[in-house]
């Protein structure tokens, strides 16, 4: 099932609170909250403590992405903040695994993801654990970007490894998703749609969702009715 992920990095995030219960009321499925350390990614936003007092605003999942070196070390102040699914980078964890029961431990959905430069199998011998995966579809630091067509293969690789191995493990994409592309997007395989500039960056965000959905539900049905 399609489900909408708007990224709170394009709201007002002085008032994050009033941003994740407006967004809530539009219509999106999860929150998208993007934690960034100045480390991992060049870029820094909020941490825990800021998710802790969000929290209560909403009551969707809030779909945590932790940008950060070694993500371990944060996971229980993550998980005690309201997290829901913590998503953190392959590249950033020593060991991985070891990151993937710590979210386990906590009681959260533990998701991975890979930048545009690392291969999706990567994540393969990490499947049975997961239960999100996430492809990054531009370089992560920064809202705004236009979406890295060379990671659109990687998607399909990774939904044909799921679906071999009888796995529901959803994919989530991240970054320049947009009306004109999504559909696109969700044919390579994905599910989770991370969008901050193309729905939080719009005067009309149910709109801007609605947009999003339908383009992705009528290329479904052109696509029928070419058969
Ligand atoms: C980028 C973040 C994204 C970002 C997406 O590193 O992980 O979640 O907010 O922004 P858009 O949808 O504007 O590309
Ligand atoms: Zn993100």
């Amino acid at each position: 099932m399609t489900k909408l992920s708007p990224s709170v990095l394009s709201a007002d995030l002085a008032n994050l609170a009033k941003e994740c219960a407006s967004i809530e009321s539009d219509g999106a499925d999860l929150i998208h909250l993007d934690v960034m350390d100045g480390n991992f990614v060049p870029n820094i936003t909020f941490g825990a403590p800021v998710i802790k007092w969000a929290r209560h605003a909403a009551k969707i999942p809030f779909d945590v992405h932790l940008m950060i070196e070694e993500p371990i070390r944060y996971i229980e102040d993550f998980a005690a903040a309201g997290a829901d699914i913590i998503t953190v980078h392959y590249e950033a964890c020593r060991d991985i695994e070891a990151t993937i029961d710590k979210i386990h431990e906590c009681g959260k959905k533990a998701g991975v993801s890979v930048k545009p430069c690392t291969p999706v199998d990567k994540l393969y011998p990490l499947l049975d654990k997961m239960d999100m995966a996430l492809v990054m579809t531009v370089e992560p630091g920064f809202g705004g970007q236009g979406l890295i067509p060379e990671t659109l293969p990687k998607i399909k690789a990774l939904k044909n490894e799921i679906t071999r191995r009888g796995l529901k493990i959803p994919i989530e994409v991240d970054g320049g998703i947009k009306a004109d592309n999504i559909a696109n997007v969700a044919e390579y395989g994905a599910e989770i749609f991370v969008a901050g500039s193309s729905v939080f960056g719009e005067q009309n965000r149910a709109k801007a969702m609605s947009k999003l959905r339908m383009a992705i539900i009528n290329s479904k049905k052109q696509r029928k009715s070419i058969r």
